[in-house]
């Protein structure tokens, strides 16, 4: 695919991200936030595609342009990335590109498979069959998308002030407090559910169980390369417990 036709959907995305922030006003920030996160995971995708050479990379990098459409008219609807308190955000962009011409420039089996890709992207467990490319547009476009939430949760999490309680899903804010069903979770090499999150440090546990959880060995190595794992447990009650754990999730990080 000729390099401009992607160009002109990033182009795309971006005004259409431009609207939604006029029309939020003061909460604005939101939307950019979201914008901002879709654009780093498109160069992440652009990463991983190009050091697995994986080819061809146009569907890869669309796909992970376009993940998280559907956050702006949740966000608009409902004032919150929660899925649980509002709508499934994959669904919401899936069933958006389906009623647009945004992905035509793919032909109609790709475009199916991107749009499938996006519908999934945030469930917990993919479906056991599923055709070839979206399975590896799931891997590629999943494995990006963690690897940019856990700078941007970090980040946030480091400001001086009250947190934001939409990035830290309005989770309680108890510096020694974590859930040890989570922490176990954690310890068996799962990640554990949303909904079983109580605390912040509980969400840093599930943040800190997707390094190794990651697809390609690209995408692993660069959340090793990032320090996350450091930078996560740096942020947890100093215990012999978390420090057993980290342990084990950097053994696991260099499968
Ligand atoms: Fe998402």
């Amino acid at each position: 695919m000729d390099p401009a036709v992607l160009r002109g959907m990033r182009r795309r995305f971006v005004l259409m991200a431009g609207e939604y922030a006029e029309r939020l006003g003061p909460r604005r920030e939101h939307i950019v936030l979201k914008r901002d996160h879709s654009l780093r995971v498109h160069a992440l995708a652009t990463k991983i595609v190009a050091r697995e050479s994986i080819a061809p990379a146009a569907p890869y990098l669309a796909a992970a342009l376009v993940h998280d459409i559907g956050r702006f008219s949740q966000f608009e609807r409902f004032g919150t990335y929660r899925d649980d308190e509002s709508v499934d955000h994959g669904e919401e962009g899936a069933d958006f590109l389906r009623g647009t011409d945004f992905l035509d420039a793919f032909e109609p089996q790709v475009r199916d498979c991107i749009i499938m890709a996006v519908r999934l992207h945030n469930k917990r467990e993919l479906p056991p069959r599923l055709d070839p490319l979206t399975r590896s547009l799931c891997a590629v476009v999943r494995d990006a998308d963690k690897l940019d939430i856990v700078p941007v949760v970090l980040s946030r999490l480091g400001a001086v002030g009250p947190k934001d309680g939409v990035v830290t899903l309005g989770l309680a804010d108890e510096p020694g407090a974590w859930t040890e069903a989570v922490a176990d979770t954690v310890a068996g090499g799962e990640s554990p559910a949303y909904g079983d999150l109580r605390y912040i440090n509980d969400f840093k546990l599930l943040l800190a169980s997707w390094g190794p959880s990651l697809v390609h060995g690209a995408s692993r190595r660069i959340f090793a390369g990032r320090g996350y794992l450091d930078r996560l447990f740096a942020m947890l009650p100093q215990s012999e417990r978390f420090f057993g754990l980290k342990t084990r999730l950097a053994g696991a990080l260099r499968r």
